[in-house]
C-alpha cells in the first residue's frame, strides 16, 4: 500500500529574492522540505512536507563520523508558458539507488520520490525562478541516523529534499575557464566510491582544489588512480573532447560518475549524426593531439553547470588552449539544446522533461 504524505505549512513564509538579486549556487532555501525515515522494522515510512529547519542531531551520529550518506542534484525550470519542467527525474531518482547500494544504504521507491518531489515542488512553486539562466535546484540526499560510533552501516536513516533558487555554478557562467590538470591527488581510486554520489569524493577532491585556484585555475582535471594518465573527471563534471570532429568522452568505470548530462550529451550526438568515442583518454595523448591541431574543443558536462566550455589546460609547464581560449561550436550547441529542452523553449522528441 502507497505511503501518504502529511503536509505542514511554514508560518512564516520568507520573501522571494528580489528580481536583481544575484542568486549564485546552493546559498538560498525554500520554505518547505521533504523528509522521509527509515528503520528496518518499518523500512522508509512518515513521508512529510515540513517547514525548513535546522537538525537536531545527536554529536555520534554515523554519518557525522563515517560519512555513510548520498546525494543527487536535479533542477526545476520555469517555461514560457510558466509551467514547470523537471529534467529527467527518474534518472536521478533511481541514480539515488545505485549510489545507496555502494554506500549500503536502503534503496528507495523512485516512483514513490517522484510524486513526493512534485507534491514538494507544488508546494514552493512560486520559488521557481522565471529569469534567464536561472532554476530551483533540487538537492535529494539521505543520511545515516544511528547515534553509534562502531563503523558498521546504520540501520536508520533520513531521505530528505531541499529546494534552492540558483543562478550559474561558476561565476563564470558560459566563459571558458582554465583547468588545472592534477597529477598527485585522485579524486576517486578503481573499486573505490567515484562512482557513487557520496559526500566522500567531494570531501576528498577539496584540497586539489585549492592546488588548483592557487594555480589560477577554476577546476581541476582529475587523473585515474593507477597510472595518473588516463582522463576522468573536471572537477565534478564529465569530461568532453571534440578530435578530428569526433565527440570523445572518458568511458565509465567504478571511478567515474555515471552523469545524466553526460548521457543527454551522447543521445543527443548519436541523434544528430556526430561520431562518439567512449574510451580512455591519456592525457599524454591529448596534449600530443592537441599539439597537432586534432583537439578543437573541450568542454564539462553535469547537473549544476549543464555545460562549460574548457578554454585552456595546464599539465606540469604546459599550456593547452581549445579553440583560441573561445566557447567552440559544437559546446554551444550542446548547451543551447539542452537548456532548450530542459526550460520548454524547443520542443522535446525524446520524452525527457516532465511537467510538475
Ligand atoms: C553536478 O553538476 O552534477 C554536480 O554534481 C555538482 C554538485 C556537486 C554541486
Amino acid at each position: 500500500m502507497e505511503l501518504s504524505i502529511t503536509t505542514k505549512l511554514s508560518d512564516h513564509l520568507t520573501p522571494k529574492p528580489a528580481a536583481d538579486t544575484e542568486l549564485g549556487f546552493g546559498q538560498i532555501f525554500t520554505d518547505h522540505m521533504f523528509t522521509m525515515d527509515y528503520s528496518r522494522e518499518s523500512g522508509w515510512h512518515s513521508p512529510q512536507i515540513v517547514p525548513y529547519t535546522s537538525l537536531e542531531l545527536d554529536p555520534s551520529t554515523i554519518y557525522l563520523h563515517y560519512g555513510q550518506a548520498v546525494f543527487d542534484g536535479l533542477k526545476a525550470y520555469r517555461t514560457p508558458d510558466g509551467s514547470i519542467n523537471l529534467f529527467r527525474p527518474m534518472l536521478h531518482l533511481e541514480r539515488i539507488n545505485t549510489s545507496s547500494k555502494r554506500m549500503v544504504i536502503p534503496p528507495i521507491d523512485p516512483a514513490f520520490c517522484l510524486k513526493c518531489l512534485k507534491e514538494l515542488l507544488q508546494v514552493e512553486k512560486d520559488w521557481v525562478p522565471d529569469r534567464p539562466g536561472c532554476s530551483l535546484y533540487i538537492r535529494p540526499f539521505i543520511v545515516a541516523m544511528d547515534p553509534c560510533l562502531i563503523v558498521r552501516p546504520s540501520v536508520t536513516y533520513r531521505f530528505f529534499i531541499i529546494l534552492s533558487p540558483c543562478g550559474s555554478y561558476y561565476p563564470q557562467g558560459m566563459n571558458p575557464v582554465s583547468i588545472f590538470v592534477e597529477t598527485e591527488y585522485v579524486r576517486a581510486a578503481r573499486g573505490g566510491s567515484g562512482q557513487a554520489k557520496t559526500p566522500a569524493n567531494y570531501a576528498a577532491s577539496l584540497i586539489a582544489q585549492n592546488k588548483a585556484k592557487t594555480a589560477g585555475c577554476v577546476q581541476v582535471l582529475w587523473l585515474d588512480s593507477v597510472h595518473r594518465r588516463y582522463i576522468e573527471e573536471i572537477g565534478s563534471m564529465n569530461a568532453f573532447f571534440v578530435i578530428d570532429g569526433k565527440l570523445v568522452t572518458p568511458e565509465l568505470n567504478d571511478s567515474i560518475l555515471p552523469g545524466i548530462t553526460r548521457r543527454t550529451v551522447l543521445e543527443l550526438a548519436r541523434d544528430m549524426g556526430f561520431r562518439c568515442e567512449e574510451r580512455q583518454i591519456a592525457i599524454d595523448e591529448l596534449c600530443h593531439l592537441a599539439k597537432q591541431g586534432h583537439v578543437s574543443e573541450m568542454f564539462g558536462s553535469g547537473t549544476a553547470a549543464v555545460i562549460s566550455p574548457v578554454g585552456e589546460l595546464r599539465y606540469q609547464s604546459e599550456r593547452i588552449v581549445f579553440n583560441q581560449g573561445k566557447t567552440g561550436k559544437v559546446t554551444q550547441l550542446f548547451y543551447d539544446t539542452i537548456t532548450g529542452i530542459q526550460y520548454g523553449r524547443t520542443p522535446d522528441p525524446y520524452g525527457w522533461t516532465e511537467k510538475v
